[in-house]
């Protein structure tokens, strides 16, 4: 976006700047029906944020001029959207036959296959002697299949469909390794090592232990594009190693071999289900005119309330136990993504993506709920819902269901009193997304919903979606550093930085 199209959507802002969200629905009666979309199972109302029809307008409009349907094409079709690293992002191939391209093709040939060998492999573990499965990754590497495994696992678990239990060990703290362990027989245990790179210290070390603990390389397996770092670092041979490409990104991948720790929980055709929920969002959102496209309402929103109405923080509250881990999956998603001040062609942009945060209704409502409803930063957010009681407790359902309808419509109306404290001033704008059930289908077109919400975003920005360079300078200083506490003070001649040497020097101390 320019500089005319920002100060287009704040002149609609100061327009609207007195007119609060109550209303704006007030003044448009059809406003709650129009301003929803139903895809499949998955619903999304947007009633609920601070703009009119013709903000709206103008925000479609700034979408005509980027061509976003023809970035989506773009995109599906293998263009090289990932500039920096002159890649494409093909995500969608893992799930979608929806290009005719070459490339396209090509990458959608390699998935189906992979799924074939995927499916060969999980099928022989779950007819082995093998009871659990510990998955280490991390990043994208874990986090995707962390929050479908804690999604889906206890249906699939009541459905027979799962067999395996699986475990997920991420961070380097020894102490979450030692943790993973516990109860644990390495005789029953296999263990599956999911890195793009190969390269991750995090993996690499807490690979080591495991592999140790195991002491037996017979049940390591390995996710890679790496596979010749992962056979000449832990033996792991071809016919345990599956495939992953420079064409995905790492936290677009759970869709390929990377989820092998979702379809170990929940079986091979758990996992094809939820590729198939992604694969109906992705066509919707490449075949629905803009209006009706979720996608867009919902990445036009983000940068209404970013760019327009200045806000910088974004919550997401799922009112679903199964989905507490949404909020740090969509952390990476979307702050990996859009944590960018450069554009594609290298000039700065200011004021991209805002902070993203957040948890599970109704727990929060206990803790942050507070400064959402009264602090002086207004956040945006997202609640999330699913309509079906899916626990034989109907009673908690629908107090879940009054307590996600109860805020999204506080936060959004607020109540005017004389008395400040007790005073609240609403116009908190929300999203509200509601699933008919939590199934793999529906949760595959929650997350590419999201996905193609932040290809939207980026599209918009004009800025890379795909690539992260800036977590590589923490990880190269971390190098440098290791050897000084590896061999101590000898070491210390390499550490240049002051603060740096006298917090080495603290952390010498004995024990106080
Ligand atoms: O955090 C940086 C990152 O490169 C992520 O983008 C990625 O998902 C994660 O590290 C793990 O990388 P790998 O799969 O190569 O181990």
């Amino acid at each position: 976006m320019d500089d005319a199209q920002r100060a287009l959507l704040r002149d609609h802002a100061d327009r609207l700047a007195a007119i609060g969200i109550g209303a704006l629905i007030g003044s448009d009666p059809s406003r709650a029906a129009d301003f929803a979309l139903r895809v499949g199972p998955l619903y999304a109302n947007f009633a609920r944020q601070r703009y009119d029809r013709e903000a709206l307008a103008a925000l479609f409009h700034i979408a005509d001029i980027h061509d976003v349907r023809g970035a989506l094409r773009a995109q599906f079709d293998g263009a090289h959207v990932n500039s920096t690293e002159a890649r494409p992002a093909l995500h969608s191939a893992l799930r979608s036959d929806l290009s005719g391209t070459g490339v396209a093709r090509d990458a959608r040939a390699l998935a189906l296959r992979a799924g074939v060998e995927m499916r060969r492999l999980v099928e022989a573990l779950q007819a082995s002697e093998v009871t659990d499965v510990i998955s280490v990754g991390i990043g994208g590497s874990d986090l995707g299949p962390r929050l479908a495994v804690d999604a889906l696992t206890a249906a699939s678990v009541e459905a027979g469909t799962s067999r395996v239990r699986v475990h997920f060990l991420s961070n380097v703290d020894g102490q979450a390794a030692q943790k993973v362990l516990t109860g644990l027989d390495p005789v029953h245990t296999a263990v599956v090592l999911i890195s793009k790179s190969f390269s991750t210290q995090e993996t690499l070390l807490n690979g080591d232990i495991l592999r140790a603990w195991l002491g037996d390389d017979s049940r390591l397996y390995a996710v890679t594009a790496k596979p010749e770092r992962a056979a000449a670092t832990f033996s792991i041979p071809p016919e345990r190693t599956l495939p992953m490409w420079d064409w995905v990104g790492g936290r677009y991948s759970l869709w390929s071999a990377v989820g092998l720790p979702i379809a170990l929980a929940i079986g091979m055709d758990g996992f094809e289900q939820l590729l198939a929920g992604a694969a109906e969002m992705d066509a919707h959102v490449l075949q629905a005119p803009p209006r009706q496209n979720v996608a867009l309402w919902h990445a036009l929103t983000a940068i209404w309330n970013r760019n327009a109405l200045d806000l910088r923080s974004h919550a997401v509250l799922p009112y679903d136990e199964r989905l507490k881990l949404l909020p740090s999956y969509l952390q990476q998603l979307v702050m990996e993504s859009l944590g960018k001040s450069v554009r594609h062609d290298g000039s700065a942009i200011s004021a991209t993506v805002p902070v993203w945060w957040g948890g599970a209704g109704t727990d929060s409502q206990h803790s942050f709920f507070q400064a959402l409803h009264q602090g002086t930063e207004v956040a945006s957010a997202d609640l999330i819902g699913v309509v079906a009681s899916q626990s034989p407790y109907a009673d908690n359902h629908r107090a879940l269901l009054a307590n996600l309808l109860a805020q999204s419509e506080a936060l959004a109306l607020g109540q005017a009193s004389d008395d400040p404290h007790r005073s609240y001033p609403g116009n908190r704008p929300n999203t509200l997304i509601l699933l008919d059930t939590l199934a793999p289908h529906s949760l595959g077109m929650l997350l590419a919903l999201y996905e193609h919400s932040v290809y939207l975003q980026a599209v918009l920005w004009d800025i890379n979606a795909f690539d992260q360079f800036g977590v590589e300078l923490g990880k190269q200083v971390a190098s440098r550093l290791l050897p000084a506490l590896v061999a101590g003070e000898a070491a210390d001649a390499e550490v240049s930085d002051p603060v740096t040497r006298s917090l080495l020097a603290e952390l010498r101390q004995p024990a106080r």
